[in-house]
């Protein structure tokens, strides 16, 4: 694939592997586009380097956040795994007289916000990032061509996303306060929204289909409409009022190459996967809950939107949101309550009660089901293509596969 060719790559095309030798070219970072999503618990730094290393375009996800510092220690924890030697803690880059670097102003991966969480948390943490704060400090030639003069850079990250809220603000704080090539992507569920996030000067529009695992809108289609309708209203508003045409990423059960193909002649630059990153082994998840999802068939059937995990964990998700997860009793028990007693879905902690004296008898409590990992009660976010993802692997074989360049099963 020729970084140049698209769209979504070109954005990128600054971002650059530092290379070593008088003359050797510098070779873009991002080459494949793919996006992992933002997975809380489910993407971390060693998710994040693999998906790097292979050319895909890693988003770290900062879920929900507490402790800044430890946000940022993670970010760094990042660099050494990064396959481009010149990001290891504190190399002294003065040692290489004679070799000419290719200076790497921007760190090969993106990081993504859930923007009501930030809202309640404050910008603190975003202009950190936005500062270098996620970088180790290293030395680096000022000039780009010598090794006289250098200075400590601290470099920002290729893009800040942000997904489920407004995003506004924060795209103003990035265009103040970020490099001039840190990219903004937003995740949208409905054409008005990407109409307006053309309108807001937005770099990349993720269009989130019904799909997807984890949170999305209650209210939304299917890829299959939303993306050529999309790409075609962006076309026309471009043309009309003179603006510049996002590159669309498309998200939500995309798992086989032949997904990825219909996606991109559908008008998407490329996709975000979330649910096929998760049985790999560089994902943090826990192994009986990937064996759990290279086990789940059939993703309409075994997946199911629902809200109920947002009053049980009590994050307070707005309203107009819910998520994809996997079937288990707790979604089980409020389809039945909804069918046999025509009720009113239980609220938080009333939920589990209910769920506890006519299921389980032993479960002492949400918490404990938490400590246990247990998958009858907890959620396993996952989109409706875990019914084409049957083998642990690599994240470099999932992109592979995704692009049609292996020959092994998903
Ligand atoms: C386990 C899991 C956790 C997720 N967490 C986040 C998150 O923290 N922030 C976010 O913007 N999106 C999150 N998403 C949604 C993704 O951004 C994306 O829309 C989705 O994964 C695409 O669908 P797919 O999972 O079918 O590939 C999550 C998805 C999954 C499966």
């Amino acid at each position: 694939m020729s970084p140049a060719k698209n769209q979504f790559l070109a954005l990128f095309s600054h971002i650059t592997r530092r290379s070593r030798g008088v003359g050797q070219a510098a070779t873009p970072w991002f080459t494949k586009p793919i996006a992992s999503a933002p997975m809380n618990g489910w993407s971390g730094p060693k998710l994040v380097a693999a998906v790097a290393n292979h050319g895909g375009v890693p988003i770290f996800p900062i879920g929900y956040f507490t402790d800044p510092a430890a946000i940022l220690k993670d970010l760094q924890s990042i660099l050494p795994l990064l396959s481009d030697n010149d990001q290891q803690d504190g190399i002294d880059n003065s040692q290489n007289n004679n070799e000419e670097l290719t200076k790497t102003e921007f760190l090969p991966y993106a990081v993504g916000f859930i923007t009501f969480w930030l809202d309640r948390q404050g910008p603190d943490l975003l202009l950190k990032i936005l500062e270098g704060q996620g970088d180790l400090p290293r030395s680096t030639p000022s000039s780009g061509t010598t090794t006289t003069g250098l200075k400590k850079v601290l470099r920002p990250p290729a893009a800040v996303w942000f997904s489920f809220g407004d995003y506004r603000p924060y795209l103003k704080l990035v265009r103040q306060h970020g490099a001039a090539g840190t990219k903004v992507i937003v995740q949208v569920q409905t054409v008005q929204e990407a109409i307006d996030a053309q309108l807001d000067g937005v770099d990349v529009i993720v269009l989130q289909g019904t799909e997807s695992g984890g949170h999305g809108a209650q209210r939304v289609r299917p890829l299959l409409s939303f993306v050529p309708e999309v790409a075609d209203v962006l076309q026309e508003q471009g043309k009309a009022k003179g603006l510049k045409v996002p590159a669309i990423l498309a998200a939500g059960g995309i798992s086989v190459n032949a997904q990825f193909r219909a996606v991109q002649a559908m008008g998407a630059s490329g996709v975000v996967i979330g649910t096929g990153f998760m049985p790999t082994f560089e994902s943090p998840g826990p192994q009986h809950a990937k064996e759990r999802i290279l086990k789940t068939g059939d993703g309409g059937d075994t997946t199911v939107r629902t809200r109920i995990f947002d009053e049980l964990r009590d994050f307070g998700w707005p309203e107009g949101y819910d998520g994809r997860v996997v079937r288990n009793l707790v979604t089980d028990r409020e389809e039945e309550d909804m069918k046999t007693r025509g009720v009113v879905e239980p609220k938080g902690a009333d939920a589990f009660k209910v769920l506890r004296e006519d299921r389980t008898g032993t479960k002492e409590d949400w918490k404990q089901a938490v400590k246990d990992q247990d998958l009858d009660f907890i959620p396993l976010w996952a989109g409706t293509g875990v019914g084409l993802l049957k083998k642990q692997v690599s994240a470099a074989e999932r992109m592979d596969q995704l692009l049609g360049e292996s020959e092994k099963d998903n």
